[in-house]
């Protein structure tokens, strides 16, 4: 049997990178999928691509009514909830404090934390009573960067950090109900978008200068990932039968960050 037969799982973020590599992964082990985005025109393409598997909102992961609706749909279309990944944030430039202007300070953070943190402290209260019942768990997309500096700029490493506090809280707090888990990718070819006002350039990730090679030479595998790349261990995690006894615990997914 595969999987995830017959489970249900709500992906934020889940139209584009890895998101969508996690969400065409559990389809493949027999899961259905409900996907918050902002992206209404990749929510739109992925909703043909897999018409009876996916169920699909387009709104922003920093409104919990937002969130509150794809956990309503997820349990309409397809009866239960058992899973929710959190995994919609933004980046920004590795800009270090000091380049950030300081009337753009407040705003550039406000938006990052919301996005970052909010967004998924939204996805897991609204999905709280849902996966109470199914006895379920939740698995959050952390980052290289929620342990070490130098992989993203002050907003997004501290906000990463954040998410591993997170994690450890929400385990304490919905264990033995619910366990709480995140994978921690490292460099990912994706076009994740950065906060506005920390810099004059806008452009995805994967269009930075010599973000492919810097990534990939700063870590003892010497090679980027691919979003597919990660998404066994979202199976892992998201499986009660495979980790019944993991929670508050993070699988990094890196290539190798701890051994430079
Ligand atoms: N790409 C990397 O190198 C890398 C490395 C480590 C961790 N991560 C983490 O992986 C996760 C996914 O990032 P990605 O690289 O796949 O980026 P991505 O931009 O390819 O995917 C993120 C998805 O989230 C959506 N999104 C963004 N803001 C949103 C909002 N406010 N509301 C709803 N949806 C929103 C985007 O439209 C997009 O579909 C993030 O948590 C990121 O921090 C990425």
């Amino acid at each position: 049997m595969s999987a995830l037969e017959s489970k249900v799982a709500f992906v934020s973020g889940g139209a584009d990178g890895i998101g969508l590599a996690v969400v065409e992964r559990f389809i493949q082990e027999g899961a259905r999928v409900a996907v918050l985005d902002i992206n209404q025109e990749k929510l739109a393409a992925l909703q043909v691509q897999h018409p009876e598997r996916v169920c699909t909102v387009c709104g922003d992961v920093t409104s919990y009514e937002d969130n509150q609706k794809v956990v309503e749909l997820a349990v309409q279309r397809f009866g239960r909830l058992d899973t929710f990944v959190g995994n919609a944030a933004i980046f920004d430039y590795f800009a270090p404090l000091s380049r950030i202007q300081s009337e753009q300070l407040a705003s550039s953070f406000d938006r990052l934390f919301r996005v970052n943190v909010l967004g998924y402290m939204n996805g897991v209260k609204a999905s709280l009573d849902a996966l109470k019942a199914s006895q379920g768990n939740i698995v959050l997309t952390v980052s290289n960067s929620g342990f070490y500096p130098g992989g993203g700029g002050i907003l997004y490493v501290t906000s990463k950090h954040a998410v591993v506090g997170l994690i450890k809280q929400l385990a304490y707090e919905l264990a033995p109900d619910i366990r709480v888990n995140g994978v921690s990718p490292g460099a990912t070819d994706t076009e994740m978008k950065s906060v506005e006002g920390v810099s004059r350039k806008s452009q995805p990730l994967n269009h930075i200068d010599g973000f492919h090679e810097k990534a990939a030479q700063a870590v003892p595998l010497k090679r980027i990932a691919a979003p597919a790349d990660h998404t066994s261990l979202y199976v892992l995690l998201a499986s009660n039968e495979q980790s019944p006894m993991t929670t508050g615990c993070v699988i990094h997914s890196d290539g190798g960050w701890i051994a430079r």
